[in-house]
């Protein structure tokens, strides 16, 4: 027993849980017992042996020995903060998420990561951003698990084992991290031609963000809302920056790393302890659910497409404020566990595969990271909803279950209606057709497409963004060991466009090759410009 606590979510925790947090006056050991001296180990005299029988000794060093939990296997560095988001209404004809409805507040925890990095590698590498966001809904958890690019390296999750192998350090020298990972990561994206238009924006500015404050965030996948008379439409998800889409230049984001490697760590603290809390302004891009979940020609379950804003527009339907910072590293920013599978009533998922296998992924990821199955009951993880889950006992359990029929329905503990198929507010996935198929292992045709997007984005950046592409290109694969693997990216390049495959084949001392197929006829898309990006735009 003790005092009520505050948890780090906000909410007030039961007597039994004070107990977690350090109360009293005086020091005491795990047991509560009070202690006189924790400098001293028990030993017979002064200058004598230190006695076995040092319970207090023991438990401390004990407890040390086990203070480190393993470290996440991608995004492991990464920065958190507490926020509320408030919906405008404006989605509400296409969803019924309560969350979505007018002007509702929701409390939210985001967490900022790189994903190669070990826990304690630098900011300001380049490389990909993640950008999850927990929303703590009136019908329990929404976890939106995005990424600062629109795009991902593969289509399908059963490569996201070999991605990460080629990306993180070579396993012979555990050199280098993050996307100078050379050999064996160029050697991937040149082999895996799907991994070109992630690769693209990898290497261009975005890749080197200034800020969390200064990136865009995307869902990445197609996502399925129903409103509430049970219609379906298809839609991406995106943050857009109140401060403008900002980035370092290459020689910033070297000196930055040097002086000071916890750069976007320490700029995100800084501003929300100086009250300028960073802002994001959530939208959608929506799209008819027609049968082929296609959009003028663009597939929507391939997650190495965008659909440019100019075909679809980005509606704003939210606002989310980041307003508080963590008071424990470990027990907010660490221990807090995305899932894309925690979805609410109103938003559903689609059949891309790469989001398929991530449904399985997370659970299973973090029964090991967060040493069982009860993770859910870590205070920044709890739903800010009831919970009734009939889940029992296992490692690291705190809750006291009452009742003995951990079942439904049943007829001793006063059971809980259940009325099948009825809708009480529950979440009921939405019937979409499954097509009438043979069970294979390949890819659709539509997936064949590894150029246009990526030729469309070249196109349409201003010059000085392409002169930073071709020198990114330049210097990553200037540390590649493999000349085959060189000649490789080059021809990739080649296939974009001739004026970046020029720039990068002669700051490689290279031939440039010509390309293996024709150049797609696409327009740019101003909006993939960062210069002016400015949200709301003018
Ligand atoms: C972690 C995003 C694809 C497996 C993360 C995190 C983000 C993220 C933001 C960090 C969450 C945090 O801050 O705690 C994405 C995006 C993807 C993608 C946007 C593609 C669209 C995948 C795939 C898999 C995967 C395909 C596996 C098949 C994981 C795992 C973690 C993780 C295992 C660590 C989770 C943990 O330890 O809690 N991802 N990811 N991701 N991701 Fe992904």
């Amino acid at each position: 027993g003790g005092p009520a606590t505050v948890s780090p979510t906000g909410q007030p925790t039961g007597a039994d849980q004070a107990r977690t947090a350090q109360s009293g006056s005086y020091l005491t050991d795990a047991q509560g017992v009070r202690r006189y001296d924790t400098d001293h180990s028990l030993k017979a005299g002064p200058r004598g042996p230190v006695l076995l029988q040092d319970h207090h000794l023991r438990e401390k060093v004990m407890h040390f020995d086990h203070e480190r939990i393993p470290e996440r296997v991608v995004h492991a560095r990464g920065a958190g903060a507490h926020g509320v988001f408030r919906s405008y209404g404006t989605a509400a004809n296409v969803t019924k998420a309560a969350f979505l409805a007018e002007d509702v507040e929701t409390p939210v925890f985001v967490r900022f990561s790189t994903v190669l990095g070990s826990r304690g590698s630098a900011d300001t590498v380049r490389d990909t951003r993640g950008f999850a966001t927990k929303f703590y809904t009136s019908e329990g958890v929404f976890d939106l698990v995005g990424n600062n690019i629109p795009v991902f390296f593969i289509q399908d999750a059963i490569k996201f084992p070999d991605v990460i192998h080629a990306g993180k350090p070579h396993p012979d020298r555990e050199i280098p991290q993050a996307q100078s990972a050379h050999d064996t990561f160029w050697d991937f994206v040149t082999l895996h031609t799907e991994a070109t238009h992630h690769t693209l924006w990898n290497m261009s500015d975005r890749g080197i963000p200034r800020s969390y404050r200064t990136m865009e965030g995307f869902g990445v996948h197609t996502f399925r809302l129903v409103n509430a008379a049970g219609e379906t439409t298809l839609v991406k998800f995106h943050w857009k920056p109140r401060l403008g889409v900002h980035s370092l230049v290459w020689e910033e984001a070297q000196i930055a790393g040097g002086v000071d490697p916890d750069f976007h760590r320490r700029d995100l603290y800084d501003a929300i302890e100086a009250g300028a809390h960073p802002e994001w302004e959530f939208g959608i891009q929506t799209f008819p659910d027609t049968p082929d979940q296609t959009f003028e020609g663009i597939d929507l379950l391939d997650p190495t497409n965008i659909v440019p804003e100019e075909l679809a527009p980005v509606q704003p339907i939210g606002l989310l404020t980041l307003n508080r910072n963590p008071t424990n590293f470990f027990a907010e920013t660490e221990q807090v566990a995305f899932h894309v599978g925690h979805l609410v009533p109103g938003i559903d998922i689609t059949d891309d595969p790469l989001l398929a296998g991530r449904l399985f992924s997370y659970l299973d990821t973090q029964i090991t990271r967060l040493g069982g199955p009860n993770f859910p009951q870590i205070p920044i993880n709890r739903p800010q909803a009831p919970v009734n889950d009939m889940l029992r006992d296992g490692f690291h359990q705190t809750a006291v279950h009452r009742g003995v029929a951990p079942y439904r329905p049943n007829s001793l503990d006063g059971g809980c209606p259940f009325t099948a198929g009825a809708d009480m507010g529950a979440y009921i996935e939405t019937p979409v057709r499954v097509p009438e198929a043979a069970k294979v292992r390949e890819a659709p045709e539509s997936f064949g497409d590894h150029y246009s997007q990526p030729r469309r984005f070249w196109l349409s950046m201003s010059p000085v963004e392409r002169e930073h592409i071709i020198g990114a290109y330049t210097f990553e694969l200037a540390k590649c060991y493999e000349q085959a693997i060189k000649e490789r990216a080059l021809q990739t390049l080649a296939n974009i466009d001739p004026e970046l495959c020029a720039g990068v084949a002669a700051g490689l001392g290279l031939p440039a090759p010509e390309p293996t197929e024709p150049l797609a006829d696409v327009e740019p898309s101003p909006a993939l410009s960062q210069v002016g990006r400015i949200w709301p735009a003018d």
